[in-house]
């Protein structure tokens, strides 16, 4: 089986996580990493064993032989990179959001196509066991017909990176997100939009500078899937510590489902249907899987051909989601959501 060869862009805090992901992957070999601050791409190649190291992403794409561009760069940064990476026929795998309007998404989308290259972005949640778990028993009606569905995922905000708060930054980028592709995955996509969004604390201290906060610290979205179905996700950069035990949250006519611990980091799943009296939980091997998979995943999917469940299209649908969210919380409006995604998870059931 041929081994992926890839290039990550951003030695920050989550490069490492993924460096330490791939040293376990047999089918992928980090070849070259680059950061804008050139010792934090040297301490991060030192510490794993990556040979090339570059202070620019251009540099790296025209001085380096790879296949797949891992893009770990702060949200801004995201589109103007994968565009480049992309034009220059490598595929692409990027930390959420793969882009921060729907014309740049749609124009990303375009050029991998243009290129026959793949573009992919995260979350991975729906690759996880326990997703997959809730999906089929989703599918077999284990507990009726669910119409109503809630999920969160909030902490007090990062305290590195003051792009976190600025313009193109913000708790539903960075967090909901994942809540989005979760919900998204299972009950299908939303049909329209309504969202509250704030800036609760205007000020931050982060990497020893005061940053004015221009981004949403605490959203709350509600979807309509259609069907009566509807989705409730809250996240923020404003919680404190609570109640974490189970984070999505499914109710049917004849039961519920629950997913324990977070949809990026599952620990099992729950039911209560119609037959039981009381809470079982299944699902509680989750394989390995953690949120910081994707390169590893993608690398064994290009390798072996198997179709990857992660899709460009349901990236593209919470893109979609999240900026209709925005424009709802501005005119206090609901806002229509147009885009579908195929649903390989419902094909392979
Ligand atoms: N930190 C987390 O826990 C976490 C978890 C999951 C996903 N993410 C996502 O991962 C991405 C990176 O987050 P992070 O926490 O590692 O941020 P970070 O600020 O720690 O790292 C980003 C790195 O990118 C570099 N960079 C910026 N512009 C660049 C450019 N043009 N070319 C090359 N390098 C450039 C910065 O110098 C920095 O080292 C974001 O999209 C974030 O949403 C973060």
């Amino acid at each position: 089986m041929p081994v992926v060869r890839i290039a990550i862009a951003g030695a920050g805090s989550v490069s490492r996580h993924y460096l330490s992901d791939l040293q376990d992957c047999p089918h992928a070999q980090v070849v070259a990493i680059c950061d804008v601050v050139p010792e934090r791409a040297r301490e991060r190649a030192e510490q794993y064993g990556v040979t090339q190291v570059f202070d620019s992403v251009d540099d790296m794409l025209s001085g380096c032989d790879f296949d797949m561009l891992v893009n770990l760069t702060s949200m801004q940064q995201h589109y103007p990179i994968n565009r480049k990476a992309l034009q220059a026929g490598r595929h692409v795998l990027c930390e959420k959001p793969f882009a921060t309007t729907l014309d740049e998404g749609r124009s990303l989308i375009d050029a991998a196509r243009a290129r026959g290259v793949n573009l992919w972005a995260t979350p991975t949640v729906v690759t996880s066991p326990a997703f997959r778990c809730m999906a089929q028993l989703l599918d077999q009606k284990a507990v009726g017909d669910v119409y109503v569905a809630r999920a969160w995922y909030g902490h007090g905000g990062p305290g590195w990176g003051p792009w976190f708060y600025q313009k193109g930054g913000g708790c539903l980028f960075d967090l909901g997100v994942y809540n989005i592709t979760t919900l998204t995955g299972l009950l299908g996509p939303a049909r329209s939009v309504t969202a509250l969004m704030g800036t609760a604390v205007p000020e931050r201290f982060v990497e020893g500078q005061h940053v004015k906060v221009e981004a949403d610290d605490n959203t709350i979205v509600l979807m309509d899937h259609g069907n009566s179905v509807f989705s409730c996700v809250m996240t923020g950069f404003v919680y404190g510590p609570y109640h974490e035990e189970r984070t999505i949250e499914l109710v049917g006519t004849k039961g519920s489902i629950n997913m324990l611990g977070w949809d990026w980091h599952p620990k099992g799943v729950e039911i209560w249907d119609a037959g039981s009296d009381g809470w079982k939980v299944v699902c509680e091997d989750q394989q390995g899987y953690n949120w910081n998979q994707g390169a590893s995943y993608l690398a064994r999917c290009l390798a072996s051909g198997e179709r990857p469940w992660m899709s460009i299209e349901h990236a593209f649908h919470v893109l979609e989601v999240m900026l209709a969210a925005q424009k709802s919380a501005e005119t206090r409006q609901c806002v229509q959501v147009h885009s579908l995604f195929p649903a390989p998870w419902r094909e392979e059931a």
